[in-house]
């Protein structure tokens, strides 16, 4: 817009639109195109190219002969959570105060629930107040804890096979990653074995840890082993992090899935109670990923953090949810859905893992949570099989999800994604298969599998 001349510098300024809003002036208009570009380069944290997997599965899913597919790749349920949740939802967005702002660390209601329902594992009722903070689902969560405690430059122990939003999040708040691999049972390519067989070496633990440690990654019941860690194994970490004085972050999503006696490392002593986090997710524990409610508890020295993290990055959770979710963790005993998850679960991971028993392949039964991992040594790929050049470059679990899902029509997902390059060769032949979806889907993904019959190696 241009003033008349004959106005006085005074009455030109209120014309004047913001600076935040001004075209550039013309000397930044001769920035050159190269330097331009230069500009509008993302940061390094979101600047990767290389495929992920779950883009790869997708492709590989869209571009199949044989569709519809039967997605067993992604943890999302097939189902909805249950009719007492679905209501409490449905009623809270007819209520003023559910559809606006919740306090920054949560709805009351929703933290009491919790501290209520968690009191018989925890062995003491946790301070709502202090020690619960809600977050925008468990993966917000651990973003928060990492960016409260983590300096550029300090160290996070996470073991392999990882979670791989871990990676993001400790690399977005400067954190240096320390893998430290688990291993499968030796046998576990020819028989059927437990997940619990899956271990670290407690040597290499222990040499991962330097004076810059200042977190380690826990997960149990375990994504993608299946693996719930026993109370001497979960001893032996306490035991390194207290001695190294390092916080552990406990991600228990899949805490009211476990088939085996289910320890909870937080509830060990009152020092490491001292030193951990704990995360849980409503959307693992009421069927509702796409919810986004999660929470951590701890101690109020470390949970206060957290929670001034959670501010800055996303202010407070979605209200009507944290509100049915209150209402889930009030009603769940009551409706016996606690109990009813276990046995679902169970009896689905039952019902999928027969056709590896009648196959003869192997595969780790798990302990908890609800993948499976299943060893596919035995398959031979055909000679010459056209993978596109981004599978081809891969290792083999890569081949073989490509190849289930072209030939068979059935989406799994390589576990090797979940290991640094160095150490993909440990989980090569598995493939990890979501059996959260309904008996009717396990069921044609069943008959569909029985296709492998042909490709399993005679000897
Ligand atoms: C081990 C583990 N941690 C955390 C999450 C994320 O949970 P949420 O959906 O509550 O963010 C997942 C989701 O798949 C998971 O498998």
């Amino acid at each position: 817009m241009n003033c008349p001349a004959f106005l006085s510098a005074a009455a030109r300024r209120p014309l004047q639109i913001a600076a935040r809003v001004r075209p550039p002036r013309q000397r930044q208009l001769h920035i050159s195109a190269a330097a331009m570009s230069q500009k509008l380069q993302p940061a390094a944290r979101v600047a990767s190219q290389r495929q992920d997997v779950w883009s790869i599965v997708n492709e590989a899913a869209a571009a199949s002969p044989k569709q519809p597919i039967i997605n067993m790749g992604q943890g999302f349920f097939g189902y909805n959570p249950p009719d007492f949740i679905l209501r409490a939802a449905k009623s809270a967005l007819d209520r003023v105060e559910c559809n606006q702002y919740s306090p920054t660390r949560g709805r009351p209601r929703l933290k009491q629930a919790i501290a209520d329902a968690y009191a018989p594992h925890w062995g003491r009722r946790l301070d709502p107040d202090t020690e619960i903070t809600i977050t925008t689902g468990a993966n917000e969560g651990m973003l928060s804890a990492f960016m409260a405690f983590i300096e550029p430059g300090d160290e996070v122990i996470i073991f392999e096979p990882f979670f791989d939003q871990y990676i993001s999040n400790i690399e977005m708040a400067g954190g240096k990653i320390v893998y430290v691999p688990m291993h499968p049972p030796p046998a576990g390519g020819e028989k059927t074995l437990s997940a619990g067989e899956w271990t670290i070496d407690f040597e290499f633990l222990e040499k991962a840890v330097t004076p810059r440690t200042k977190m380690l990654v826990l997960n149990t019941p375990h994504n993608p082993v299946g693996k719930v860690y026993s109370k001497q194994e979960l001893e032996r970490i306490a035991d390194i992090c207290l001695k190294n004085q390092v916080i552990i972050l406990s991600d228990e999503v899949y805490d009211r899935l476990f088939y085996v006696p289910f320890t909870r490392i937080a509830t060990l002593s009152p020092e490491v109670e001292k030193i951990t986090l704990t995360v849980g997710s409503a959307g693992k524990n009421f069927y509702a990923t796409g919810w986004r409610v999660g929470w951590l508890m701890g101690p109020a020295e470390l949970i206060q953090y957290v929670a001034a993290a959670h501010t800055r990055i996303c202010y407070s959770s979605v209200s009507p949810l944290q509100e049915a979710c209150a209402i889930g963790f009030e009603q769940a005993d009551a409706e016996g859905f606690w109990d009813q998850c276990i046995t679902d679960m169970k009896n689905k991971m039952d019902r999928f893992n027969q056709v590896w028993d009648e196959l003869g392949i192997p595969y780790s039964e798990p302990e908890g949570g609800y993948f499976v991992m299943v060893n596919l040594a035995k398959v031979q790929l055909p000679d010459g099989y056209p993978f596109p050049p981004h599978v081809a470059d891969r290792p083999r679990d890569f081949k073989l999800a490509w190849f289930l899902i072209q030939e068979l029509g059935v989406a799994a997902i390589p576990p090797s994604e979940f290991y640094t390059d160095a150490n993909a060769h440990i989980v090569e032949d598995y493939l990890r298969f979501a059996v959260c979806k309904p008996d009717d889907v396990l069921e044609t993904a069943k008959e569909r599998l029985r296709g492998l019959k042909k490709y399993i190696r005679a000897d």
